[in-house]
């Protein structure tokens, strides 16, 4: 199958990666309700279709942070993407690159900071949750500050992990020790294609970032043990003055979904903040971003640069959050399944269909820049 859309790659992911991987990127939190709605609201956004309005020359670069980006899109924080291909961090960061968009580095990657740098020419962005461990925090923003990172995105909607229970379904989660490992191996082993590309030769199979910090090797299997007792859940905006003084460059709070906590941000300082709820990852139930975007932006998008990521599977989708309020889009999903599905190559392939998708929207919106792309283009 060859994949024309990037739904088609969800397809590609879903045949070669085995169950315990493919559920993990593609569920929610509990019964998935905020994982729907951040797709059908979206999907509900209609446009005015315009005519006339000669869209013979598009542009569709933009500006953040004083980047120049070929497209509006960065590629959000996914973790553990070095098992959806063989050392996946780097494949993605080489086509974001040679695509002119930013890749932005999990904290709980396969391939470490070094790693991925080492994968391209020029600086990428890196994403940090709040660990308990402050001098193992500082000792990885120092790594991103010597690699010349050109951005810190750092997610404050997960001060404790939502039960995802597709996870427990599939036996990546809650199934420790011998039967767990023959549980996921025997899922591994109806999957050749994966388990010789990532599982023989994808090696090692720790968390990049983590490991050191752990003196030791650690599996994928302690991935949630750690996460639950290492993620710190007495965060406050208070702790944020930290990563303030800290981080100099460009401090983009990810996992905003209230006006007030996006008051917050500005208060703090930061240079941008992402609409987000993880894409449905977290609290079940709450607003899709499609929703929660437009008062968010209306009321700091002055001050601050909103991005917004969730439910975004198309250049058209791109096209609509731009609408909606945001000046750029974060594409989580989209490019997991694009990886596990083709590798660099499907990657690249799916920021190409963004572009194209874009700009056949807004051809027929009647926009040639993505600075014209505002809320007078909403039907309603
Ligand atoms: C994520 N997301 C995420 N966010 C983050 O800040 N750090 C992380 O390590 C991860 N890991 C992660 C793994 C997987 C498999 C997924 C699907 C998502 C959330 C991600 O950055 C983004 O907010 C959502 O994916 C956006 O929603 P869509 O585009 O996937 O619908």
């Amino acid at each position: 199958m060859k994949a024309a859309s990037i739904l088609d790659y969800r397809e590609l992911a879903r045949r070669r990666l085995p169950p315990f991987l493919f559920e993990y990127i593609d569920g929610g939190a509990y019964a998935e309700v905020t994982l729907r709605r951040n797709v059908e609201d979206l999907e509900r956004i209609a446009l005015r279709q315009r005519v006339l309005h000669d869209v013979s020359a598009l542009d569709v670069t933009t500006e953040l942070f004083g980047q120049k980006l070929a497209l509006p899109v960065a590629l959000s924080p996914v973790g553990l993407s070095g098992m959806y291909a063989r050392r996946g961090e780097v494949q993605a960061a080489r086509a974001a690159e040679a695509a002119g968009v930013p890749f932005c580095l999990s904290t709980v990657s396969a391939c470490p900071l070094d790693e991925v740098a080492r994968g391209v020419t020029k600086p990428f962005w890196f994403q940090l949750y709040m660990i308990r461990d402050r001098a193992f925090m500082r000792d990885l923003l120092a790594k991103a500050r010597e690699l010349n990172c050109s951005a810190l995105v750092f997610t404050v909607d997960m001060p404790v992990p939502g039960a995802r229970y597709r996870d427990y379904r599939t036996g990546f989660n809650g199934a420790p020790g011998l039967m767990g490992t023959l549980w996921r191996f025997w899922q591994a082993a109806q999957h050749p294609a994966w388990a010789w590309d990532v599982g023989l030769n994808g090696r090692p199979h720790v968390l990049g970032n983590v490991a050191p910090v752990l003196k030791g090797k650690m599996g994928f299997g302690d991935l949630f043990g750690w996460v639950g007792a290492n993620f710190d859940p007495s965060i406050s905006w208070k702790d944020l003055e930290f990563l303030r003084a800290e981080w100099k460059g460009p401090l983009i709070i990810k996992g905003v979904l209230d006006v007030e906590d996006a008051r917050e941000t500005v208060k703090l300082g930061a240079d941008g903040l992402v609409v987000s709820n993880h894409g449905g990852r977290q609290l079940d139930g709450v607003l899709s971003t499609a929703r929660a975007l437009p008062p968010i932006a209306e009321a700091v998008g002055d001050r601050i640069t909103v991005l917004v990521d969730g439910g975004v599977r198309s250049g058209l989708d791109v096209v609509r959050m731009l609408a909606l309020g945001a000046k750029g889009v974060l594409l989580g999903r989209a490019w997991a399944y694009a990886l596990a599905g083709g590798g660099q190559a499907g990657v690249a392939h799916m920021l190409r269909l963004i572009e194209a998708e874009m700009r056949v929207a807004m051809a027929l919106t009647g926009v040639t820049s993505v600075a014209g792309i505002t809320r007078d283009m909403l039907a309603e």
